[in-house]
């Protein structure tokens, strides 16, 4: 192996949305094509359409409408059920870098629970099937999209979303 060679192996998908309901479209396809547990981690600046993708993620996973997705506010991480457990974490308010015991998730990565968390930079472990998706706002209406898969099943999901 060479030596800067990434120790797991990594793909990586650019989009780009021209409007929130782009967005939201994204988040939703990627929620239907769930099956199994993954973490999604969501870096970006203010308003970059994070919690958008969220919502998406959660009609995608057939979470009741009725559930209004807002970043938790009271509590680090909201719970949704939908055809498979969400769990929304939104990290913004800490003054420190926490790792998943922390803020309660550690259990939770043993089942087939989807986790999302937005102010990820915020999560110091490093875990092997993981999507990070980085936002940068390019203007009012658009949004570039990074996503980098990590681990064998998140590269095969993501290989599915590009199709
Ligand atoms: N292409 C786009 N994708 C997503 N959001 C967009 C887009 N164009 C405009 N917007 C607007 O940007 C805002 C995104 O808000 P959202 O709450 O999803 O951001 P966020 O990244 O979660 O912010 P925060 O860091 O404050 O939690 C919304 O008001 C949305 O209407
Ligand atoms: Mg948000």
């Amino acid at each position: 192996m060479r030596k800067n060679e990434p120790m797991i192996s990594e793909q990586k998908a650019e989009l780009l949305s021209e409007s929130p309901e782009e967005t939201l479209d994204l988040g939703e396809r990627i929620g239907r094509m769930l099956s199994d547990g993954i973490v999604i981690r969501l870096i970006g600046d203010l308003g970059s359409g994070k919690t958008l993708l969220v919502k998406g993620i959660a009609r995608g996973l057939d979470v009741p409408s009725q559930y209004l997705i807002t970043s938790p506010t009271f509590t680090l991480v909201n719970e949704y059920k939908g055809r498979q457990p969400l769990y929304h974490a939104d990290l913004y308010r800490l003054s420190t870098a926490v790792d998943f015991e922390d803020i309660g998730l550690l259990d939770i990565l043993c089942e087939d629970a989807v986790v999302v968390i937005e102010w990820a930079e915020k999560l110091t472990e490093d875990i092997e099937n993981t999507w990070t998706i980085h936002f940068a706002t390019i203007d009012d209406q658009k949004r570039q999209i990074v996503i980098k898969a990590q681990g064998d099943n998140a590269i095969e999901l993501l290989k599915k979303l590009e199709k």
